[in-house]
């Protein structure tokens, strides 16, 4: 768990009152990462003392029997955060209202118990994206639709981009774009906003950060889990739609982005939309097959103990085609980045829980000393998003005796230890933005839709090839055509060094 919990809060701004509407609210997410986060703000006092938040789902509860699933979730998901009374001040906050699919009716009775008048409300719609619709409608009907009501849209939203462009059309025709907030928690994560200001508040890395000195860049996104009782929405989604579309082209835009005129939230995203726009298309199926790696897990172990195979999850069919695992190389057709590649990666069940930005600069042109093996791991920056979040930069550096012998050595800018200052996780961050309405960490339509334009032709010819995901084993670094991805550029990733 977040280490900083204990430490002060010195960033905190006052928020408004606001009520939080969870649908989905006694789903999956809210319990692992909404409750969990509202609890961590509630114990760090960020929250006004009149902040409510109202969970909505199908199922009839009495509030007491909301509050004891609440409590396990709690007790699962935010181990540090247990102190009884802080538990019991932060249920006091929560109320429970059910609301089944086509009870019209519902919506009514949900406006009479908020106040968007006088209160910010904020309605996450934590529920499969073929919902939002009516949902916007339904409040839309019962008069939540004024200034003071911003929606939240979770990801993936859709399927494809016809898909995608139906929701964002019938959500918006209730709400204005500066009402909507389309997460992706991945910018919310503290190294990913430092990133912007390592490289837009210092002039240092601005002349390096283009082809002329970066040979390429690898944005790696591994876990060590499953599908976490989530089969049957992950069988119908795969790694593409779930991780790729959204959270590895995000951290490329960021990576990738000029610098914006301003902080304002339509000069990022404008400058991230022109990022994806840049990107090159695949055009064809040959080019998908050579440039994209598509993976399934087979039983392994991870830590030492033994985990089945992808389709022996439950939920998750027999012969499920499915992918666990992408590698692609991507690039980006304008005068800074044309010609690196981006190696993008992902997967389920890999062999360490990691996410990290590998800036790999080129090699000096005239080499002076004598390196016996190349310090591959030299000369590049490395931006740690998790377990810890760190920015390095590792340099060629003499070892210590007569010879001149060089290793990798590193600068390393450790956040928890430079600011020893509490730091919200990444749906705190996101989920206070909301509040405070603040749209620069959330995807605007355009971008979102650009981003499915460019998944596209992969998810086509993913679709139409009778050829299988690549087994991997459960543990491993994926399939091995993915390290033949950067082995044909002479560069292997970052942990084969
Ligand atoms: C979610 C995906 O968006 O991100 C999950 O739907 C994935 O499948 C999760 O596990 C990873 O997030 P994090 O922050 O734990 O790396």
């Amino acid at each position: 768990m977040n280490p900083s919990l204990a430490l002060p809060d010195l960033s905190a701004e006052p928020l408004p009152a606001f009520d939080m509407v969870l649908f989905g609210g006694t789903g999956d997410l809210a319990a692992r990462k909404l409750l969990p986060a509202l609890l961590a703000a509630h114990a760090a006092g960020v929250l006004p003392h009149d902040a409510r938040i109202l969970a909505v789902g199908r199922r009839a509860l009495s509030r007491k029997r909301y509050l004891a699933q609440v409590a396990e979730a709690l007790r699962a998901h935010a181990p540090s955060c247990q102190d009884a009374h802080v538990l019991e001040a932060f249920c006091q906050r929560l109320s429970y209202l059910r609301l089944p699919a086509g009870d019209t009716a519902g919506y009514a009775r949900l406006a009479g118990r908020l106040s968007p008048e006088t209160r910010v409300t904020v309605c996450y719609l934590a529920t499969p994206p073929d919902q939002f619709a009516d949902i916007c409608a339904g409040l839309a009907a019962a008069g939540l639709n004024g200034r003071n009501v911003r929606v939240v849209l979770e990801k993936p939203l859709g399927r494809d981009l016809a898909s995608s462009r139906a929701i964002n059309a019938a959500v918006g025709e209730h709400f204005g774009e500066d009402q909507l907030y389309r997460i992706d928690h991945y910018l919310g994560k503290e190294s990913v906003q430092n990133l912007m200001a390592i490289r837009f508040a210092n002039v240092l890395f601005e002349p390096l950060w283009r082809r002329e000195w970066i040979h390429h860049v690898e944005i790696t996104i591994a876990e060590t889990l499953g599908v976490e009782g989530r089969g049957a929405f992950y069988d119908r989604t795969g790694a593409l739609r779930d991780m790729v579309q959204n959270h590895l082209l995000q951290l490329l835009c960021i990576v990738a982005m000029e610098p914006p005129a301003s902080l304002d939230a339509d000069a990022i995203r404008d400058e991230k939309l022109k990022v994806l726009q840049s990107l090159r298309p695949f055009a064809s199926a040959e080019e998908v097959a050579r440039h994209t790696v598509r993976g399934q897990y087979h039983a392994g172990a991870i830590d030492g103990e033994a985990v089945c195979a992808y389709t022996d999850e439950e939920a998750v069919p027999d012969g499920s085609r499915t992918e666990t695992f992408v590698a692609l190389r991507a690039e980006i057709g304008n005068w800074r980045w044309a010609g690196v590649p981006f190696f993008l990666r992902t997967g389920k069940r890999l062999a360490a829980r990691t996410a990290q930005i590998v800036i790999n600069f080129r090699d000096v042109p005239h080499p002076l000393f004598a390196i016996p093996v190349v310090c591959p791991r030299a000369n590049r920056l490395v931006i740690h998003l998790q377990p810890e979040e760190s920015i390095r930069l590792y340099l060629h550096a003499k070892e210590p005796g007569d010879a001149m012998r060089l290793q990798p050595a590193y600068l390393n800018l450790d956040f928890y230890e430079m600011f020893r200052m509490r730091r919200a996780d990444a749906y705190e961050r996101l989920l206070l933005d909301v509040v405070r309405g603040r749209l620069s960490l959330f995807m605007r339509r355009d971008e979102l839709e650009q981003a499915w334009r460019w998944v596209e032709p992969v998810l086509a010819a993913w679709e139409a090839t009778d050829a299988l995901p690549r087994p991997y084993v459960a543990g491993s670094w994926g399939p091995a055509a993915a390290s033949a991805l950067l082995s044909q550029e002479g560069v292997t990733w970052q942990e084969e060094c």
